[in-house]
């Protein structure tokens, strides 16, 4: 499978008839548990937490996907998280790019603080701050790259380089650009995550994360947390990302269309600024967006210079819905101070550049000029 190329692979990796009937979709095993067929043994299943037929489907697609050594698919982006972080230890230090999903913030400083481990938010765009941030007790430098929802990047090459040099590991939330358009794995770093609900289900229609590891090590690690602590994907929803998966390449290249023109259209309005698009050679890292993605996406921010013009286009947008959440067939607005970054405190927000006039796109595949119609009429709101 892995000399296949990428579409090739998107829809058969994983997606093969059903041995028992020839079903060409992978069967939906509905099954809590197994019948065992003797004492300690069995078909290769015996209870779903550990392991399931659906579930190990859509594990085998996601870890040909990003050229990892298996894959592990958790009941949401942030079961996926807590599982990449549930064998670190107290004393640990994990260093975490400041540019992340805010709800990252809030699972690491009300949670995994509580263990003992040491968090420390680094502007991992700096590889300078990164190789002084590394401690003698540092296990994992953990990045989001582009991040959410600045779209700032981090040379993911250049982090594991420095991670590397003392045995650290690095993992990547690839959950912005999708395997589709960057793999992390094949840059340097060692474990990718991923919230599924986004790009690799793609039809809004079900919660899901992954872990992707490259050693077997990780497949033995995330298959014991899994089994352990129990955030797994369910059967129903292992599914429905296995058949979103069968057209994410050619969802993401109707994306990255729309979200070029999007971006190109938004460069040139006044009422726009600070407008953050890697794939514009106005974006400070679009030589890096350029080295290490493979396109630039579909997701996209900006200013509308404050809370009440941002709610007068969020009031105004007819196609778009105001609605949290992202990489679905449908596009979406939101305004990340309230919505994705609601979780930091005010003073937070402002020491990492989101205002409360930012609007943050995720461009779904409808037709662009339609999308860009509709941005111009709320924008004239504004
Ligand atoms: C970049 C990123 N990582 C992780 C998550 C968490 O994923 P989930 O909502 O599936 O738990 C999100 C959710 O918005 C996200 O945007």
């Amino acid at each position: 499978m892995s000399n296949y190329k990428y579409s090739t692979l998107a829809v058969h990796a994983g997606q093969y008839p059903d041995p028992l009937t020839g079903a060409v979709n992978v069967p939906v095993y509905l099954s809590s548990t197994f019948e065992l067929t003797g004492i300690g043994t069995d078909k290769g299943w015996d209870y779903s937490r550990a392991g399931n037929p659906t579930r190990d489907r859509l594990e085998e697609a996601l870890a040909a996907l990003e050229g990892g050594f298996s894959g592990h698919a958790f009941a949401s982006g942030m079961a996926a998280i807590a599982g990449l972080v549930a064998m670190l230890r107290t004393g640990d230090h994990l260093v975490c790019s400041s540019q992340v999903y805010a709800g990252t913030v809030r699972f690491f400083d009300r949670i995994v603080r509580h263990y003992g481990i040491d968090i420390e938010y680094v502007d991992t765009s700096n590889l300078d701050a990164v190789a002084a941030a590394i401690r003698p007790s540092t296990k994992l430098v953990h990045i989001e790259s582009p991040s959410n929802p600045l779209m700032v990047l981090t040379d993911i090459a250049g982090v594991s380089e420095i991670a590397h040099a003392h045995g650290i590991e690095v993992s990547v939330d690839n959950t912005f650009l999708s395997p589709a358009l960057q793999s992390p794995l094949a840059l340097g770093a060692d474990i990718v995550m991923h919230s599924t609900t986004k790009y690799l289900n793609g039809h809004s229609d079900g919660l899901g994360g992954a872990l992707i590891g490259s050693t077997a090590e990780h497949k033995e690690r995330f298959g014991l947390v899994q089994k352990a602590a129990g955030g797994v994907l369910s059967p129903f929803e292992c599914f429905l990302v296995l058949r979103g998966i069968r057209t994410l390449p050619l969802r993401i290249k109707q994306h990255e269309e729309n979200g070029r023109a999007v971006a190109e259209f938004l460069s040139t309005h006044p009422k726009v600024s600070r407008l953050a698009y890697p794939g514009l050679k106005s974006h400070p890292q679009h030589e890096l967006a350029v080295k290490q993605q493979k396109g630039f996406g579909s997701m996209l921010s900006f200013d509308l210079g404050s809370r009440e013009a941002a709610g007068r286009f969020l009031g105004a947008i007819k196609i778009f819905l105001s609605a949290e959440s992202l990489g679905g067939v449908e596009s979406l607005a939101s305004h990340s101070a309230t919505t994705t970054h609601f979780a930091l405190s005010d003073e937070e927000r402002e020491s990492l550049g989101i205002t409360q006039g930012i609007v943050r796109l995720s461009i779904g595949i409808e037709d662009k000029e339609d999308l860009i119609a509709d941005i111009d009429q709320a924008l004239g709101a504004v």
